[in-house]
């Protein structure tokens, strides 16, 4: 068996701070259009405007970016954007590496993350909006715990279509309930 179908090497990944040296692996995700097109966003990433962007936002009490990382090898990007320290709210957002999907690192991953948001940030709420064409994003935050707020119609506009957005959410209290992650 090789080092890449080994159980091992799908064992449950973890979420660590992404680091400058990490900037590398996001310029290749966010320049990857199969990906970008499920962002909403053009697959159009310098590394001068990673590198700005990470300096700019060191520190922001705003937003926690992490590393989806398993077996020493990073596997994806998770983060928690806009947070909000009023409603205390925040969305999330995800992208396991292509090669890398199929292996549950997202469900595990998305777990993780809306945690992270509860029991360390004491956050209230977690959002999200996902392409409602992305059947299998909806699939592992419906097995999160994460439900349908409502769809906004033609939302986003990618790869030549206007594309409908379902939100979705998951609250603290369900999260921390006995039983409820
Ligand atoms: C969506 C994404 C995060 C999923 O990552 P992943 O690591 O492959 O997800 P997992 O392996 O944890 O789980 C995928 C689940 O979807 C299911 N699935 C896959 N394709 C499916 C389909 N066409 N219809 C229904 N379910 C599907 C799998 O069976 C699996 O469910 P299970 O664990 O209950 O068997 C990943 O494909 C990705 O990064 N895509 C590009 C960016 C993106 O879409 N991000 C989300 C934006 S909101």
């Amino acid at each position: 068996m090789s080092a890449a179908t080994s159980p091992e090497t799908f064992a449950a990944p973890m979420l660590r701070a992404l680091e400058r040296s990490d900037l590398p692996y996001v310029h290749a995700l966010f320049n990857d259009p199969e990906v970008m097109r499920y962002w909403f966003e053009p697959a159009h990433a310098t590394m001068a405007d990673l590198d700005d962007g990470f300096d700019r936002r060191r520190g922001s009490d705003h937003e926690r970016r992490f590393i989806v990382e398993t077996a020493g090898r990073r596997v994806g990007l998770v983060e928690l954007m806009y947070i909000d320290p009023i409603h205390r709210n925040c969305e999330f957002q995800i992208i396991i590496s292509p090669s890398e999907q199929g292996r549950g690192y997202a469900s595990a991953a998305t777990r993780r993350a809306v945690d992270f948001a509860f029991r360390t940030l004491n956050l209230h709420k977690v959002w999200l909006l996902v392409d409602t064409a992305n059947v299998a994003a909806v699939h592992v935050y419906e097995k999160a715990g994460f439900a349908v707020e409502g769809v906004l119609r033609q939302e986003f506009f990618a790869d030549g279509v206007y594309r409908d957005a379902t939100r979705m959410a998951i609250f603290a209290d369900d999260w921390l309930a006995p039983g409820g992650e």
